[in-house]
C-alpha cells in the first residue's frame, strides 16, 4: 500500500455528500487538500470540519459552469501548493425532467459541470500530474453513464461523455504514470438524490463514506493490479440489471 501522507489532492463538490466525504478520508491519511464547489461559504463548513487533521488546505471557489474557472483552479493549486497529485472530479448537477421537457440551459448545464469541468480540470492538471510519481485521476461518473434512466436523460448524456473521455484519457496519459480511473456509484445517500428520487429511502442506499473507502482504495493500491473502473450497486438493487 502506498501511503498518501503530504500528497497533494485537488477535489471538487468537496462540500457535501460523496466529496466531503472523500476530503474527510484524504485528510485522515494526511493529504493536503484544494476544495472547491459554487459556495465559499460552504467551504468555510468543510475547511473548520478539516481543521484537525494537521494538513494544508486551500479553498477554491468556483462555479464549474464557467469555462474559465477549470484553469484558475489549477493555477491557484500550483500558486499555493507548487504541485498536484490527485485529481478527484466529483462535482456534479442532476436536473430530473423527460428529455422532451428539457431547455437548452438546462442541458448545457448539466454536459459544464459534470462533463466539460473534469475535461478542462485534466486537461490543465495534465502537465503537473506528469511530475508527480502519484499522478492519480479519479471521474466519479455514476450507473447513469452506461445505463438509460427515464427523467436523467441531460444527466445521463453528461455521465455518458464523462465514461468517453476517461476511457480515452487513461490510454493517452498511460505512458506518463498517471492513472485514471472511474467510479460509477447507483444510489448514493446524498441531497443529490434526495432531489431527483424522492421515491427511494435513504435507509436502503450506498453511503457517501462507503464511496470514499474505494477512491481511497484505489489511491493507495497501485501495484501492478490495476482497477480501471468500479460500478457500484446499492445492496438494494438486483445484481447485473
Ligand atoms: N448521489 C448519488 O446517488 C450519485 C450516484 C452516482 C453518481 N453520483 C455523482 O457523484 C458526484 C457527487 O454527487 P453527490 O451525490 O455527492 O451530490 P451533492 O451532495 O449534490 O454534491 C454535489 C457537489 O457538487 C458541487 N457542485 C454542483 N454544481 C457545481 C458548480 N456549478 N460548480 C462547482 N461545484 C458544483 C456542490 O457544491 P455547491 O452546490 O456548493 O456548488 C457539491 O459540493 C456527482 O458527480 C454525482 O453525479 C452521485
Amino acid at each position: 500500500m502506498q501511503s498518501l501522507k503530504g500528497k497533494i489532492a485537488l477535489v471538487t463538490g468537496a462540500s457535501r455528500g460523496i466529496g466531503k466525504a472523500v476530503c474527510l478520508g484524504l485528510a485522515a491519511e494526511g493529504v493536503n487538500l484544494a476544495i472547491c464547489s459554487s459556495s465559499a461559504k460552504s467551504l468555510d463548513a468543510i475547511r473548520k470540519e478539516l481543521a484537525g487533521f494537521g494538513i494544508d488546505i486551500l479553498s477554491c471557489p468556483a462555479d464549474l459552469q464557467d469555462a474559465e474557472a477549470p484553469g484558475k483552479i489549477i493555477k491557484q493549486v500550483i500558486d499555493h501548493f507548487e504541485k498536484v497529485d490527485i485529481l478527484i472530479n466529483n462535482a456534479g448537477i442532476a436536473i430530473p425532467k423527460p428529455i422532451a421537457e428539457t431547455t437548452v440551459s438546462e442541458w448545457d448545464h448539466q454536459m459544464a459541470v459534470n462533463a466539460r469541468a473534469p475535461f478542462l480540470l485534466c486537461r490543465e492538471a495534465i502537465p503537473y500530474l506528469r511530475k508527480s510519481k502519484a499522478a492519480t485521476i479519479i471521474n466519479i461518473s455514476s450507473v447513469v453513464g452506461y445505463k438509460g434512466y427515464v427523467n436523467q436523460g441531460a444527466y445521463a448524456s453528461s455521465k455518458h461523455a464523462l465514461m468517453g473521455m476517461t476511457k480515452v484519457l487513461a490510454q493517452e496519459v498511460f505512458e506518463d504514470g498517471i492513472r485514471v480511473h472511474i467510479i460509477a456509484p447507483g444510489g448514493v445517500s446524498t441531497d443529490m438524490v434526495l432531489h431527483t428520487r424522492p421515491d427511494l429511502d435513504p435507509s436502503i442506499l450506498a453511503t457517501p463514506e462507503e464511496i470514499a473507502e474505494i477512491a481511497l482504495f484505489l489511491l493507495q493500491h497501485r501495484g501492478n493490479a490495476v482497477i480501471d473502473e468500479v460500478n457500484v450497486r446499492r445492496y438494494s438493487n438486483s445484481p447485473w440489471k
